[in-house]
């Protein structure tokens, strides 16, 4: 499962006439960063909202929140839309869930897409330019990942919009869309469709061009992308023997992935964290539960004894190895019982970073018919108690790592900036934030990419300051 990280949207901006906006997981917004470029390649332009004649909004629908999120922003669009021509075009998983509805709903949308539909949608979009009496709906699930054609990551970072998934010398690759694994809480199997990994020798391509385009590091993206290959019933490679391909890769180096299930970790998984030296010494492992009673009702078919197991394992083969993870409180059941074992568990694996959320009834789910559902108040203290257990967790984690040396790859210049120089915000392979100031540094220079090794001097709440050790490459 991708992690929802934030509930805003992202707008791109460049040239004029469409905008994009983003909601959700890394994966949407690599969705959306690909929509981008494979409508440019058709020669249009991104615009900031207020300039836009075509509204993009690519939903979310995991929790409640974001998907209401989605219905203030048509009534916001509706307005603009007035202007001949304008319309909307409304895709990812609250499309897929809610399709034709759209339409009738709201007179402005005249595209739908689903998860599926989206390789199809610049098509669809030129269509609906010239034709403005059209609508249309893609919403069908096909049976193997759809290949996109045009817009292809050629990462031009001059021409790219900013935005995450357009950092320079880094790039996402998606190697799987959908899940099978239909945990109680969760309705990404519903509007991402089942699982369908992508061939492996396409996704060694891409980052092998993405590579030549002077990508050093690269995510591999899925909702459980431990399960590659599963669908193709052992005809292409698994997940681990993808992961030493892409390793291979000359000139690659680092590579990330996410999301994982603890219970398709392999162990030659677990053993590439201490086999290959570009694989980044981090993971997110959504644990969502420590209690085995709920970890059941869950779906989750893992326990803590087995979470656990694989977390020693990871830290025996890679001790450095940065843990993070997305836990769910207030799940139905839950007892002050079963959220002291969640919280026990946070003590033992101590995780650098975590998303927690209170659990939110979503349409079609198994967990909506199951009780006693806990009240809104018990589910909010304790997920305030958590967050705070976190806070310090974190601030631990960070504050131990001070007189560490750290290879950083530099991102885009730090919100905070200080006299006699330009401070720059980056990566350690663990995925920590580090700025690093440069004395004497002109304005203009351009770091994104670059690479430099630091010395941590100091702990922020969630982020680190290093010191310049060396050359910068
Ligand atoms: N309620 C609350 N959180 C949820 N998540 C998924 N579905 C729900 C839900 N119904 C959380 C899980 C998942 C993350 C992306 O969102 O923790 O890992
Ligand atoms: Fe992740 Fe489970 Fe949802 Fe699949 S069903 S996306 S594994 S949380």
């Amino acid at each position: 499962m991708v992690r929802v990280y934030r509930y805003d949207y992202i707008e791109y901006v460049r040239g004029m006439k469409f905008t994009v906006l983003t909601f959700g997981c890394q994966m949407n917004v690599h969705d959306s960063d690909w929509l981008i470029r494979a409508m440019e390649s058709r020669g249009w332009t991104a615009v900031s909202e207020s300039e836009a004649d075509i509204f993009i909004i690519n939903t979310c629908s995991v929790r409640d929140k974001p998907e209401q999120k989605v219905y203030s922003v048509l009534g916001r669009l509706a307005p603009l839309c007035k202007k001949a021509g304008s319309f909307v075009a409304v895709g990812g998983c609250v499309a897929q869930q809610i399709g034709e509805g759209f339409l009738e709903k709201f007179p402005h949308v005249r595209l739908v897409f689903g998860s599926d539909g989206i390789a199809q949608a610049p098509q669809a979009l030129e269509e609906l330019a010239k034709d403005h009496k059209k609508t249309l709906v893609l919403n069908d699930f096909v049976a193997a990942y759809p290949e996109r054609e045009g817009g292809l990551a050629q990462p031009n970072q001059d021409l790219l919009p900013p935005g995450i998934g357009t950092i320079p010398g880094q790039a996402f690759v998606n190697i799987m869309q959908g899940c099978d694994n239909f945990c109680a809480y969760c309705i990404v199997p519903y509007t991402r469709g089942r699982q369908k990994s992508r061939s492996s020798e396409a996704v060694v391509n891409e980052c092998k061009s993405l590579v030549k385009a002077g990508v050093r590091e690269i995510t591999l993206l899925g909702q459980n992308v431990n399960s590659f290959g599963i669908d193709k019933k052992g005809t292409d490679s698994s997940f681990a023997e993808l992961l030493y391909k892409v390793s291979a890769i000359d000139g690659l180096e680092r590579i990330r992935f996410t999301t994982s299930h603890p219970k398709d970790l392999a162990p030659e998984v677990i053993k590439a964290f201490g086999e290959l030296p570009n694989l980044c010494p981090s993971l997110h492992l959504p644990v969502q539960s420590g209690s085995d009673n709920i970890l059941k009702k869950m779906g989750r078919k893992y326990d803590r004894a087995r979470y656990l197991g694989i977390v020693e394992g990871l830290r025996k083969v890679c001790p450095d190895i940065a843990l993070t993870t997305d836990i769910i409180v207030g799940f139905p059941g839950e007892t002050d019982e079963d959220f002291e074992q969640t919280m026990n568990m946070m003590e033992l694996v101590r995780y650098e970073s975590s998303f927690s959320f209170k659990y939110s009834d979503r349409p079609g789910v198994a967990a909506v018919k199951m009780q006693p559902k806990v009240p809104e108040d018990v589910a909010q203290s304790r997920l305030a108690r958590l967050q705070e257990r976190q806070k310090s967790i974190t601030r631990e984690s960070l504050e131990a790592l001070t007189g560490r040396e750290m290879i950083v790859l530099l991102e885009r210049k730090s919100k905070r900036q200080e006299i006699g120089g330009v401070s720059w915000r980056g990566k350690d392979p663990g995925g920590r934030v580090i700025n690093v100031h440069f004395a004497g540094l002109d304005e203009e220079q351009k770091l994104g990419g670059k690479l430099v090794k630091v010395k941590i001097t100091e702990a922020k709440n969630h982020s680190l300051i290093g010191v310049k050790m060396g050359e910068i490459w």
